[in-house]
C-alpha cells in the first residue's frame, strides 16, 4: 500500500511516500533559519510557511519517488499534537487530496509517528517494547503493547526535556534549535562545578520534572551577568545534558526492570542527543537488553515516520473523513 504522508506539526513541512517500512521519498522544507532570528518557533510564521510550501513539497515527493497522484492508495497526515495553525495546513491539504483521489484519509498522532521512525530503520522491530519518547514538547515513558496500543507509565509534570535544553541553551546565547547546539558545545567536563539540581517529583515514580533545572540555569546565568562575570558555557551545557540524561536513564531502566522489558526504544528529537545514545547503549549492553533508536535523519520531524505509522492505524480501522480536525494537545493513548 503506497501512502502519501504529510507532516506540518511545527516548523518542518514534509511529505513522504512510504510503502510499509520502505521510504520511497521524503522531502522536508525546514523553516529553522527564519525562526532562528526570534530564538524559537513563531507559530503564525510557521503556518504561513507551511501554506506556501506544501504543494511544492508534495510534488517533489512524488517526483523523487517517480510516482504520480494516481499511484497513491491512501493519504496520511499528522493531526495532533502540535501548533494548531501549522497542523491545520497539513490536515486541510490532506483532506482535499484524499477526497479528490478517492482514497482513505489516515490521521496520525505525532508522537506515535516518532516511535514509528524506528520501524523504518529496524525492520525486525515489533511491539511489545518500552519506549522513551523525548522531544521538544513531550517526555513520556510508554509501554508500546501493539502498534496502536500504548500504556503511559510516566511523563513530565512540567517542561519537556527538549524544552529544558532549548531554553537553557537560549539563555546562554546559543542559537535555535538550542538542544542541538547545546549537545555540540558541551564538553566532557567537571559536572560538579555548578551545583545544578535534580528536580524531584511527587507524582508517579516514572514521572519527570525539568523546570527546576531550567530555572536554576536561568538564575545562574542572570546572576553571573549582573555581577559582570561569565559562566563557563561548555561546562554548564555538559552539566545540563548530564542531569537530563541521568533522569531519563534512571526512570526508563527502572520501568524496564519492573515490567520485564528486554527491548528499549528511543524516539523524538532529543533521541539525537549524543550522551543519551551513548549511555543508553552502554547500559543496555550491560543489562543484556536490545536498544533501538532512529537514524539522525528520522529523529526530527519528517513525513516518512508518519507514513510508517499510518499503515498500522489503517489496519486498526483508524481512518478519518472530511470532518477531521487538528488538535493541539492529545495523549498518545487517545484511542
Ligand atoms: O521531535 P522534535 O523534532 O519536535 C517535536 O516534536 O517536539 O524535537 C525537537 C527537540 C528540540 O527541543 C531540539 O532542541 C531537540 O529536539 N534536539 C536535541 C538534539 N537534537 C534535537 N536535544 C538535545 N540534543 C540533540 N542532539
Amino acid at each position: 500500500m503506497k501512502i502519501l504522508a504529510i507532516e506540518s506539526s511545527c516548523d518542518e513541512t514534509s511529505v513522504a511516500i512510504v510503502e510499509d517500512r520502505t521510504v520511497l521519498s521524503n522531502v522536508i522544507a525546514t523553516q529553522i533559519e527564519e525562526h532562528k532570528i526570534y530564538g524559537g518557533v513563531v507559530p503564525e510564521i510557521a503556518s504561513r510557511r507551511h501554506a506556501e510550501a506544501i504543494s511544492q513539497v508534495c510534488e517533489q515527493a512524488l517526483l523523487d519517488a517517480n510516482l504520480t497522484y494516481s499511484d497513491m492508495d491512501a493519504v496520511a497526515v499528522t493531526f495532533a499534537p502540535g501548533l494548531i495553525g501549522a497542523l491545520l495546513v497539513g490536515v486541510n491539504f490532506a483532506k482535499g487530496l484524499a477526497l479528490s483521489l478517492g482514497v482513505p484519509l489516515i490521521p496520525v498522532h505525532h508522537l506515535r509517528s516518532h516511535i514509528a521512525a524506528n520501524y523504518i530503520a529496524h525492520p525486525d522491530l515489533k511491539p511489545p517494547f518500552l519506549c522513551l519518547l523525548v522531544s521538544g514538547g513531550n517526555t513520556v515513558i510508554a509501554e508500546v503493547t501493539d502498534y496502536t496500543k500504548f500504556n503511559i507509565l510516566g511523563g513530565t509534570q512540567d517542561d519537556a526535556a527538549g524544552e529544558c535544553f532549548d531554553k537553557t541553551a537560549r539563555c546562554m546565547g546559543l542559537p535555535y534549535p538550542g538542544g542541538v547546539n547545546l549537545d555540540k558545545i558541551a564538553t566532557v567536563a567537571d559536572t560538579k562545578k555548578y551545583p545544578l539540581p535534580y528536580p524531584k517529583v511527587s507524582t508517579g515514580k516514572y514521572d519527570f520534572s525539568f523546570s527546576g533545572l531550567k530555572t536554576a540555569v536561568l538564575n545562574l546565568v542572570h546572576n553571573a551577568n549582573q555581577k559582570g562575570e561569565e559562566v563557563d558555557v561548555p561546562v554548564v551545557c555538559a552539566t545540563v545534558r548530564q542531569r537530563v540524561c541521568d533522569m531519563l536513564l534512571k526512570n526508563t531502566f527502572a520501568a524496564a526492570e519492573e515490567f520485564g522489558y528486554k527491548k528499549i526504544v528511543l524516539a523524538g528529537g532529543v533521541s539525537a542527543n549524543s550522551e543519551l545514545r551513548e549511555r543508553f547503549s552502554k547500559e543496555c549492553e550491560k543489562r543484556g537488553l536490545s536498544l533501538y533508536y532512529p537514524p539522525l535523519k528520522y529523529c526530527g520531524d519528517n513525513a516518512a515516520m508518519v507514513g510508517a505509522q499510518a499503515i498500522h492505524e489503517y489496519l486498526d480501522g483508524n481512518t478519518g473523513d472530511s470532518s477531521l480536525n487538528a488538535t493541539a494537545t492529545l495523549p498518545i493513548n487517545y484511542r
